[in-house]
């Protein structure tokens, strides 16, 4: 049996029920584009809301990170990968979650004792030393000397910026034929995490407020690829069980031994596999230059680049029969992806031959540019150039620079790229994930509104009303925005009016280019601050609103029409949306 069964067989025997794993687009967290832990969908939980399965739940989640994207080719590095989880909703606390944790290690995967050791929260000014946790772990078998008490930065665990958290404990295996020390030493690359227990008792807000969740928590989490590595004995993740059928498919169709390739291997891998979860996804994401979409562009791109590198044919259907091995291996646990498999394909098939239109030319060009090269930076017209013209994504030019030794400058690109888009009238969105959306006249009326209803939300329900994500198509806008409860009817039609207000002063729509520290000390508004460059656009309207903004916007509220809410609900836990026409 594969330990993810195992894994979900010992849990359901401990009375847990195993929910489905969530779409790996969030259906209602617009903060994230993908899933990045096996919690992320269950957070309304975690934060009181009962979950209809009860109170002990497990699963396996689909989860993606993309942070590392860009280093996948190594031995350790991958985009997809499941999460083996869980959860305590208010049920059980620290003594019996780390025993379940060591008796399905070491009774059901049969890891032995010595070659376990973990870490536990040494405590702060706020929250003590977790000396539950240690006596636990002592009186389970495991020695004093393989315990480590450690700080915030390591033994504390939260998803991003905000939401529930707590401290925890992380399991860790020693991975290695070496005698087991008898100390544990955290820094020995030796030992490899292989779970996180999290003891959820905390929420942290946008402010930086810290306050006790209803009930106390426990969210657990493990890696299925980490631990089948530590397991299977190997020191090269992609030479797992898991792996195996999809690598000797990539090899059979290049003709080509993995070792001596491994690299392109390991992209085509790991990037046709993700490719597939993502347009299996019930999101029907597609290939695109913004958010998700720009995501599987970018990695079917890579993953084509690689193809080539290896001489396979692009023309051939390589990429069709890597898919359909994925979808052979995984569709017992995901039926979407025996459900959509004429899309994945469909989708592959359609970006291949886009990209491969431009892909041939478009490196002679590179190479063209690269031998004429000076001081060995590529620079940002360049750039430009071969994203515009040939279809590479700033960050295969940059790989494929990189080889080479050489710079691109990034920034520039960025900087062009977000002008290119201004006077095309298509501004990209202050989130720079690369976003050629086509911007109408309408879209953008709709832009400048959600400034207009975000102002008036705060005037109406109070300053802590932020934006927490918009939508926008040339027939509605979405608005997701902090407030805790539903909003009174008394209160929408307060906040429409004064949206219609504004709109009816005739305000003028300024914008301004100043240094960010600046900006935000002047007060503007902004969703994520970490994502904007330091030079930044601020857009005022009247003395009404002031914002973070990669625009475009209309020149004059007045051009807006007549503004209506057709829509208010929940979008996540302390999120509320907004759903609105100008008509
Ligand atoms: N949510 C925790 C993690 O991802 C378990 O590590």
């Amino acid at each position: 049996m594969n330990i993810r069964d195992l894994y979900i067989n010992y849990f359901v025997s401990k009375g847990h029920k195993q929910i489905p794993s969530s779409p790996v687009v969030p259906e209602n967290d617009p903060s994230v584009l993908f899933n990045t832990a096996g919690m992320q969908p269950l957070i309304p939980y975690l934060m009181g809301q009962p979950h209809p399965y009860g109170t002990r739940l497990c699963d396996y989640q689909k989860c993606i990170r993309t942070n590392d994207l860009d280093s996948v080719g190594d031995k350790t590095h991958h985009t997809f990968f499941e999460m083996l989880g869980n959860w305590s909703l208010g049920d059980y606390f620290k003594k019996e979650s780390i025993m379940y944790s060591f008796d399905f290690l070491t009774n059901v995967l049969k890891i032995p004792v010595e070659k376990i050791a973990v870490t536990v929260f040494e405590g702060d000014k706020d929250i003590p030393r977790d000396i539950v946790s240690a006596d636990m772990w002592k009186s389970l078998g495991i020695d004093k000397n393989k315990i480590a008490f450690l700080g915030k930065e390591d033994n504390f665990w939260i998803a991003g910026d905000t939401g529930p958290c707590g401290g925890d404990t992380e399991i860790f295996y020693f991975r290695s034929n070496d005698e087991v020390p008898s100390k544990f030493d955290p820094n020995d690359e030796r030992w490899v995490e292989i779970w996180n227990n999290v003891f959820m008792e905390f929420y942290k807000d946008e402010k930086g407020n810290v306050t006790e969740l209803p009930k106390k928590n426990v969210d657990t989490g493990m890696g299925l690829e980490r631990v089948a590595a530590v397991l299977e004995g190997v020191d090269d993740n992609y030479k797992t069980s898991i792996w195996k059928n999809i690598i000797s498919k990539i090899c059979d169709i290049a003709k080509v031994n993995y070792e001596g390739n491994e690299e392109s291997i390991r992209i085509i891998a790991d990037h046709i596999r993700t490719s597939v979860f993502i347009s299996a996804d019930p999101s029907s994401i597609k290939p695109s230059n913004t958010d998700q979409g720009y995501i599987l562009r970018r990695l079917i791109r890579r993953a084509i680049r690689h193809a080539k590198k290896l001489n396979i044919d692009i023309n051939s259907n390589w990429e069709e029969q890597i898919a359909l091995e994925v979808i052979n291996q995984y569709k017992d646990y995901y039926s979407e992806l025996i459900e959509n498999k004429d899309v994945v394909l469909e989708v592959l098939k359609n970006e291949k031959i886009k990209f491969n239109r431009t892909l041939e030319k478009g490196l002679k060009e590179f190479e063209k540019i690269t031998k004429d090269l000076k001081d060995k930076v590529l620079n940002k017209d360049l750039a430009f150039k071969l994203y515009d013209t040939y279809g590479f994504p700033i960050e295969l030019t940059v790989e494929l620079a990189n080889e080479l030794n050489i710079d691109v400058d990034v920034e520039g690109f960025k900087e062009k790229f977000k002008h290119h888009q201004e006077l095309s009238r298509a501004g990209s969105t202050a989130k720079f994930k690369g976003g050629l959306s086509s911007t109408s006249d309408m879209n953008i009326k709709y832009h400048t509104a959600t400034h207009l209803l975000n102002a008036a939300l705060k005037q109406v329900l109070g300053s802590h009303v932020h934006q927490k994500g918009s939508n926008i198509t040339d027939e509605r806008m979405r608005f997701d925005f902090s407030h805790d409860s539903k909003m009174t009817d008394d209160q929408i039609k307060q906040t429409e009016d004064l949206v219609n207000k504004y709109i009816e002063m005739a305000l003028p729509v300024t914008k301004v280019e100043m240094n960010k520290q600046d900006a935000i000390k002047s007060g503007a508004e902004c969703m994520f601050i970490e994502k904007y460059p330091d030079i930044v656009t601020v857009y005022t309207i009247g003395d009404v609103s002031k914002e973070l903004c990669g625009g475009p916007h209309v020149s004059n509220t007045s051009e807006l029409g007549h503004f209506k809410i057709k829509k208010e609900e929940s979008s996540s836990a302390g999120v509320r949306r907004i759903k609105a026409i100008l008509e």
